[in-house]
C-alpha cells in the first residue's frame, strides 16, 4: 500500500514492542521463579510448580512456585520478625525507601510494561502509559505520607503484618495499592499474587532487593486460591486486604470472622455508564471505550451498563457501532492494538458462557466484523442492547469487552436502573449540564463517580466500593488509614467473657403492671412506641435485685418493621448538616431538661456518680456531634489532570446498633449519635442491663424533631437480634460493641449482602473519655467517602 493510499484509509502496520529484554530476564531467571521469603528466592516447601502462560498466544512464559501453608507460615514470620525494625526506622528514612522503590519503578518501566503486557494480555499502550506510571506516582505519593506520618498521626501505630491478596487484572498497578501505603505506615507485608500474573511481581521482588529495602518488610508468595486461603487463615496475621471477586470477599469476610484482623475488600462490579441527551456525544463514545473496553473489560470498575437517554439511543448506538468497528484487537505487544488478550481460557470461557445467557434472555447481540489471531484467548467487543435490568447481564460482572444497554426517561429513572445492582463500585455520569451531572452523582451509590471522563484514577484519590463491592478504600488519606489503629485502641484490654443474663422473659404485662414495677417501657420504632410482635417482655433489675421494670422482648418482626421505617426516613441524610445539627441541639437541650429523674433511675443499675456522669457526658457529646454535624466536610483533590476529585463524606445508609453493656445511657449515645450526626438512620439494640432506657429516650427524640424512623430502638436478647440486623439486606453497616464472642458472630453473620462490620473487636472502651470514645474515629466509621471527578478546561 503507497503512503498516499494510507492516508485515505489510515491504515497502519505493525508496530511491536521488542520483548528482548523482558525475554532476557526470563532466562536470566531460568524461566523459573521460587517464593521471595526473607529477602531470597527460596524452593517451595512442596516442590510443587505451575505455569504462567501468555495469553496472547497460549505459550508457556515461566513456571512458578506453588506456595502452600508452611510457606505462607515462613513468610508471615518473617515479615513478623522484621516488623519492629522497620517500625523504628524513623519515617524519613522509610520515605527514602519508597522514593527509591518509585524512581526504580520509572527506571525499568519498560521492562515492567512488556512483562505485564507478557503475562496479562493488556495493550501494551496500556500498561506502558497508564499501568505502569500509575505503580509510580502510588510509591511518590505514599512516600510523601511516610515522611509526614509521625506529625500527621502521631496517635496512630501500624496495624503490623499485613497479608495481601491481588487479582491479575492489573497485577503491578494492585500491588502497588496495596504494598506502598502498608510499608508507608510502617508495616510489614506478604503479598500472594494471583495465578495468572505473577511475573510483575517477582519483578518487583528484585526492585525491593535494589532498592536496599530491609531485607523481610516484603515477601511474596505465589500460587493459587489455598494459598491466599492459608494467608487470610494464618493467626499471626493482624490485616488482610484483598481485591478480587465478590465470591472470595465472601468467603474472607467469614473466614476472618473470629479472628482480630483488619479487613478491606475490593470487589466486584456492575458500573453505570449513563449518558444524558444534553451529552457531548462523541466524547461520552470516547470515555466509553475507556470504560468497557480497556484491559478487554476486565475491570472491576468497568462502565459495564450503558443507560442511555431514551431519546439519543438509536443515534448513540450506532456511533458506538462504528467506533467499535475501529477498534484494533490483536497482539498485545502491538502498540497500535486497543484491544489485546483475555487473560485465561477459563476467563473466556466464562464471557462466552454470559453472553449466550444474555443473548437466550432476550438481548440482542452486535459484534464488529474483526478477525481474531487464530492463537490465543480473544474475544471481540460486544454491544448487548434491549437488556432487561434483570438480566443476568445487566447484574453479574462479566469481567469482558461486553456492554449491555439499556435506555431510560428521566435522570429520577436513571438513578433507579443505576442502583438497581447488588454493586456499587464505580459511574459514569456524562452531561454537559453539570447541575444535572452533579445531582445525579450525589444519588448514585458507588464510590466513584466520573462526570464527563472515565476511568481516573490517582494515589491522592481513594478507591473503593459501596454495598456489595466491598469496603474499605485505596488511595488518599481514607486509603492510609486502612493500615493504622488508634494507639489506644490497639492497646486496650479485652471485655471479660460474658455473665449470664439475670433476666427472663414472662408473658407481655404491660396491661396490667403493678405498682411494685417503677416502669414499663416499649419499642420505639417509626417515631411511635410500638408492643413487641412476640407480646413477650422481660424483667430488668437492679443491681440490689430490685425489680425495675419491664422491657419488651424484641424479635424478627420488630426489626422488619424497624429497617421499613428506617429505610423511609432516608429523608435525614438529605437533611442539610445545619438542621440535622439544630435537632441534635434540642436532643442535648431536651436531655438537660430531664437529667436528674434519669440519673434516679440509672443511678439502680450503675453507681451514683456513674449515672451523673453518663447524663453530663451525655448531653456533652449530643453538643459535640451537633458541632460536627456541619463541620465533618470532604476534601477536593487535585490529580495530576486537569480534573478535580470532590471526595464527599456520605451516609453510610441504614445502621443497626448493638450498644455496650456497661454504659447504658453513654454508650447508647456515644454510638448512635455520630451515626445520625452524618445522617444515617439507626436501629439501636440498647444494653440488656438496663433497656428501660429506652423509655427516657423515646420522650427525648420526640419533643426534639427528629423525624420518624431515623432512629428506632429495639429492646430484646442480643444474641437474637444481632442474628436479624445482621442478616437484613436492607441493613448496610452493623456497629456491634460486646465481647470477642459477640463480635465475631456480627461479622460471620452478616457475610450475605457484605455489610461494612465495625466493633470494637472486643476491647474495653472508655466511654468517659471523649479522647478516646468521641470525635473523627467514629465519624471516619459512620461514613464511606464518594469521589466525584469533575474535569475542567476546554
Ligand atoms: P478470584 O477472586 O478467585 O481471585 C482473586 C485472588 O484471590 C487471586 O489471587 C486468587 O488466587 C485469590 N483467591 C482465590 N480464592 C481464595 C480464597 N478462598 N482465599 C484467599 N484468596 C483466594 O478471582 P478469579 O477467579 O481470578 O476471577 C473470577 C471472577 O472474579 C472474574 O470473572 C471477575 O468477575 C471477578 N474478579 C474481580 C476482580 C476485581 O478487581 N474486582 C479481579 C479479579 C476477578
Amino acid at each position: 500500500m503507497s503512503i498516499a493510499e494510507k492516508f485515505v484509509t489510515m491504515e497502519y502496520g505493525p508496530a511491536p514492542e521488542d520483548p528482548k529484554e523482558a525475554g532476557a530476564w526470563l532466562e536470566r531467571h531460568e524461566r523459573r521463579f521460587g517464593l521471595f521469603i526473607d529477602g531470597a528466592w527460596q524452593v517451595p516447601a512442596t516442590g510443587e510448580y505451575f505455569d504462567t502462560l501468555d495469553p496472547s498466544n497460549g505459550e508457556k512464559l515461566a513456571s512458578v512456585a506453588q506456595g502452600s501453608a508452611a510457606d505462607i507460615d515462613a513468610a508471615v514470620r518473617a515479615a513478623r520478625t522484621a516488623s519492629a525494625k522497620w517500625r523504628a526506622l524513623t519515617p524519613h528514612v522509610r520515605a527514602r525507601y519508597l522514593y527509591a522503590l518509585a524512581r526504580l519503578v520509572q527506571k525499568h518501566s519498560r521492562l515492567l510494561a512488556v512483562l505485564e503486557t507478557m503475562d496479562n494480555g493488556k495493550p501494551i499502550r496500556e500498561s506502558r502509559d497508564i499501568d505502569i506510571p500509575l505503580v509510580a506516582r502510588h510509591f511518590y505519593y505514599h512516600a510523601g505520607w511516610a515522611q509526614l506520618l509521625d506529625r500527621e498521626f502521631a496517635d496512630h501505630e501500624p496495624c503490623g503484618v499485613i497479608g495481601q491478596i491481588i487479582p491479575w487484572n492489573f497485577p503491578l498497578l494492585m500491588l502497588a495499592w496495596k504494598i506502598a501505603p502498608a510499608l508507608a505506615t510502617g508495616n510489614t507485608v506478604v503479598l500472594k499474587p494471583a495465578e495468572f500474573t505473577p511475573l510483575t511481581a517477582l519483578a518487583f521482588a528484585e526492585l525491593c532487593q535494589e532498592a536496599g529495602l530491609p531485607a523481610v518488610v516484603v515477601n511474596i508468595v505465589t500460587g493459587d486460591g489455598t494459598t491466599g486461603e492459608a494467608l487470610v487463615k494464618h493467626p499471626d496475621v493482624d490485616k488482610i486486604a484483598f481485591t478480587g471477586s465478590t465470591e472470595v470477599g465472601r468467603a474472607i469476610r467469614g473466614a476472618t470472622a473470629a479472628s482480630h484482623k483488619r479487613l478491606s475488600l475490593e470487589l466486584g462490579g456492575k458500573s453505570p455508564f449513563i449518558i444524558f441527551e444534553d451529552a457531548d456525544l462523541d466524547s461520552a463514545v470516547e470515555g466509553l471505550v475507556d470504560g468497557i473496553w480497556f484491559n478487554q473489560g476486565q475491570v472491576c470498575c468497568a462502565g459495564s451498563r450503558l443507560l442511555m437517554q431514551e431519546s439519543i439511543a438509536e443515534t448513540l448506538i450506532s456511533k458506538i457501532r462504528e467506533r467499535m468497528g475501529s477498534l484494533r484487537i490483536g497482539p498485545p505487544l502491538d502498540k497500535a492494538i486497543d484491544i489485546g488478550a483475555i487473560v485465561a481460557r477459563v476467563q473466556l470461557d466464562r464471557i462466552q458462557r454470559m453472553v449466550a445467557q444474555g443473548v437466550a434472555e432476550g438481548a440482542t447481540c452486535w459484534q464488529p466484523q474483526v478477525a481474531l489471531p487464530a492463537r490465543g484467548f480473544y474475544y471481540p467487543p460486544t454491544l448487548l442492547s434491549n437488556v432487561h435490568p434483570t438480566s443476568i447481564v445487566a447484574q453479574q460482572e462479566i469481567f469482558g469487552p461486553v456492554l449491555a444497554a439499556m435506555t431510560f426517561r428521566t435522570p429520577k429513572e436513571a438513578v433507579e436502573l443505576a442502583n438497581n445492582t447488588v454493586y456499587g463500585l464505580a459511574s459514569c455520569v456524562w452531561s454537559e449540564n453539570i447541575n444535572v451531572a452533579l445531582h445525579v452523582a450525589a444519588q448514585i451509590k458507588a464510590g466513584v463517580v466520573w462526570v464527563n471522563c472515565a476511568n481516573l484514577f490517582d494515589g491522592a484519590c481513594g478507591f473503593g466500593g459501596y454495598r456489595e463491592s466491598g469496603y474499605g478504600r485505596e488511595g488518599g488519606k481514607e486509603g492510609l488509614l486502612e493500615y493504622m489503629e488508634p494507639k489506644w485502641f490497639k492497646h486496650a484490654p479485652r471485655l471479660p467473657a460474658p455473665i449470664e443474663s439475670a433476666t427472663t422473659a414472662k408473658e407481655d404485662a404491660t396491661d396490667t403492671s403493678t405498682p411494685a414495677i417503677d416502669r414499663t417501657v416499649k419499642l420505639y420504632i417509626g417515631g411511635k412506641q410500638a408492643r413487641p410482635d412476640s407480646g413477650y417482655s422481660f424483667e430488668v433489675r437492679s443491681t440490689d435485685g430490685r425489680l425495675l421494670g419491664e422491657a419488651p422482648l424484641g424479635n424478627r418482626k420488630d426489626i422488619r418493621n424497624a429497617v421499613e421505617a428506617a429505610r423511609k426516613a432516608a429523608g435525614w441524610a438529605k437533611a442539610t448538616a445545619h438542621n440535622r445539627a439544630q435537632v441534635l441541639y434540642y436532643c442535648a437541650e431536651n436531655l438537660e431538661l430531664r437529667r436528674d429523674e434519669i440519673i434516679r433511675r440509672l443511678a439502680a443499675v450503675v453507681s451514683e456518680k456513674q449515672a451523673a456522669a453518663e447524663v453530663d457526658l451525655g448531653i456533652e457529646r449530643i453538643f459535640s456531634y451537633a458541632a460536627w454535624a456541619d463541620k465533618f466536610d470532604g476534601a477536593v483533590h487535585n490529580p495530576p489532570f486537569r480534573n478535580i476529585a470532590i471526595a464527599m463524606n456520605e451516609p453510610i445508609g441504614t445502621v443497626g446498633v448493638i450498644c455496650p453493656t456497661d454504659a447504658p445511657l453513654l454508650g447508647f449515645l456515644s454510638l448512635v449519635m455520630p451515626l445520625l450526626a452524618v445522617g444515617n438512620t439507626v436501629i439501636a439494640v440498647p444494653s440488656e442491663k438496663y433497656p428501660l432506657i429506652t423509655g427516657d429516650l423515646y420522650q427525648l427524640f420526640d419533643t426534639s424533631d427528629l423525624p420518624a424512623g431515623a432512629l428506632n430502638i429495639v429492646t430484646g436478647y442480643v444474641s437474637q437480634l444481632l442474628k436479624t440486623l445482621a442478616e437484613h439486606d436492607d441493613i448496610d453497616a452493623i456497629w456491634c460493641y460486646g465481647n470477642d464472642a459477640t463480635v465475631a458472630s456480627a461479622k460471620a453473620m452478616s457475610t450475605g449482602n457484605l455489610k461494612q462490620v465495625w466493633t470494637n473487636e472486643g476491647r474495653v472502651i472508655d466511654w468517659f473519655d471523649p479522647k478516646v470514645a468521641e470525635g473523627r474515629w467514629l465519624l471516619e466509621h459512620a461514613t464511606q467517602i464518594k469521589n466525584i471527578w469533575v474535569p475542567y478546561g476546554e
